[in-house]
């Protein structure tokens, strides 16, 4: 009865598409547990190249059914879109089913983002402008709509006219923001009712029926632990909780019925959007990382931050997580840098500090570096351990040492090919220093 979880450790786009397209393979469902259309994950097969906002990133395999569970905030129109480009591309999305629990972002929603983030210009959350954060409240205050809900059009209605004028008003008076008419939202939301109606189900039985028959289930998070609503550098998260935990409450899954979490982190470090970013490079570095990475938004576009590996938090993010095997993607972007440093911990006013920090402490870190030379070589091609650069194995030894739990998956390329299994070496529990503090 194996449910697994893969879940982003960083600030999200950790590669957990590729992760959850390769792990795949194996399992007949994979479910979007939280998140809305601000996640943008991306699969390369060949020359092609897909970014999925909603649909689940198992979908590229005719055998899975893919679940949009009941913890995610639904845009029906990026949901359709997304099923329409699907079609078009010759996958088959009619297997596609959508919790008729999960929340729908309204356009009054995405409009309430949007004019937030543009008041507060600089001060904003730098969000992705699609409506997560005020879904997520109106979720929380219950007078959310819901995807069964679309399917209900008089229902919907009275739902519609008790909270349209309360949203129209904070838009008008706060945002000077044009009103949005009952009628047209209900005759477009009865649209994505109609249009969606086959893919809208009960998705707890449909999880709960496959483990029951014994067949194995991927949970797929998007964003990342420090992105975490309550475990991440809170204000600057997102609204959800990405964290494994986050899969009970998202897929209707029971704590024990998971089996195994796959933790995906990148080989170096990345957030967009605004908040603390210790490790973060404005130099010739980040640059590399940046253009060598092609470290764009996959849903914005927005240039990436890019920094060194921060381990600070990844004890923590194991913790939280239960993270039982680590895969580490873009290894292959470190090729070139003479020298690779990783943050193991920070100081804050000259003392050392443990995850996790309050935000003003936090602000102020300072990264406590170890430093391994670099490697030349492309990895591109590397399909064995044995065949990595030895300063790259020392590297993931070290990642190693500091999560505490066995890196099993290296990846070396987007592609689902272009992946080492890593066998052989137990993880050393007891940290032990690898190189010399600079
Ligand atoms: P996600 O949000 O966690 O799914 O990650 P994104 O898709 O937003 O960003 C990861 C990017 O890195 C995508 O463009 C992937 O195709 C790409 N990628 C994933 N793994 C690797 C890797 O090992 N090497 C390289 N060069 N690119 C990778
Ligand atoms: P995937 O699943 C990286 C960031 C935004 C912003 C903050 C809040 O592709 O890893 P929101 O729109 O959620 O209210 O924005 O969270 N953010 C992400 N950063 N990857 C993502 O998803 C993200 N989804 C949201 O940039 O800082
Ligand atoms: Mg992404």
């Amino acid at each position: 009865m194996p449910a697994t979880v893969v879940v982003g450790l960083q600030w999200g786009d950790e590669g957990k598409g590729k992760t959850t397209d390769l792990l795949a393979e194996s399992v007949s469902l994979v479910v979007r547990y939280q998140g809305g259309d601000n996640a943008g994950h991306t699969i390369v097969l060949g020359d092609e190249v897909f970014k999925l906002h909603l649909v689940p990133s198992g979908v590229l395999h005719p055998h899975i059914t893919p679940v949009i569970g009941n913890g995610v905030v639904v845009n029906p129109r990026t949901l359709l879109a997304e099923m329409a480009m699907l079609r078009e591309r010759g996958v088959d999305a009619t297997r596609v089913r959508v919790s008729r629990n999960a929340h729908v972002i309204m356009p009054y929603h995405v409009a309430l983002d949007g004019a937030t983030e543009a008041r507060l210009s600089n001060d904003g959350l730098g969000t992705t402008r699609r409506g997560i954060g005020p879904a997520y409240a109106d979720r929380a205050a219950r007078v959310g709509i819901r995807m069964g809900d679309l399917l209900d059009p008089v229902g919907l209605r009275q739902r519609l006219a008790r909270i349209l004028p309360e949203r129209n008003a904070v838009l008008a008076e706060a945002y000077a923001q044009p009103p949005f008419e009952l009628d047209e939202l209900v005759a477009e939301a009865a649209g994505w009712g109609t249009a969606l109606a086959d893919h809208i189900v009960d998705t707890t039985n449909l999880v709960q029926d496959a483990l029951e028959r014994g067949e194995h289930v991927l949970l797929e998070g998007a964003q990342g632990t420090m992105l975490d609503l309550d475990h991440g550098t809170y204000p600057y998260v997102t609204s959800s909780n990405p964290i494994a935990g986050g899969a009970c409450t998202g897929a209707g899954v029971g704590p024990l019925q998971i089996d195994q979490v796959i933790g995906v982190m990148k080989a170096y470090a990345t957030r967009v959007g605004s908040g603390p970013f210790p490790t973060q490079l404005d130099d010739e570095t980040g640059t590399h990382l940046l253009q060598k990475g092609k470290e764009f938004g996959t849903t914005t576009g927005r240039q990436r931050r890019c920094g060194w590996f921060d381990a600070a938090p990844l004890r923590h993010a194991v913790a939280v997580n239960s993270v039982s095997s680590i895969m580490v993607n873009k290894l292959d972007i470190l090729s070139g840098l003479p020298e690779i440093r990783l943050c193991t911990g920070y100081t804050v006013d000259g003392r050392a500090a443990r995850w996790p920090l309050p935000l003003p402490e936090l602000e102020r870190a300072e990264p406590v570096y170890a430093a391994f030379p670099g490697w030349h070589e492309d990895l591109g091609g590397v399909r064995r351990m044995e065949d990595l650069p030895v300063t790259a194995g020392r590297y993931l030894d070290a990642l190693e040492d500091l999560a505490g739990v066995p890196i099993t998956l290296v990846s070396v390329g987007p592609e689902r090919n272009q992946t080492i299994v890593r066998t052989g070496r137990v993880a050393a529990r007891a940290r032990r220093p690898a190189t010399t503090g600079v």
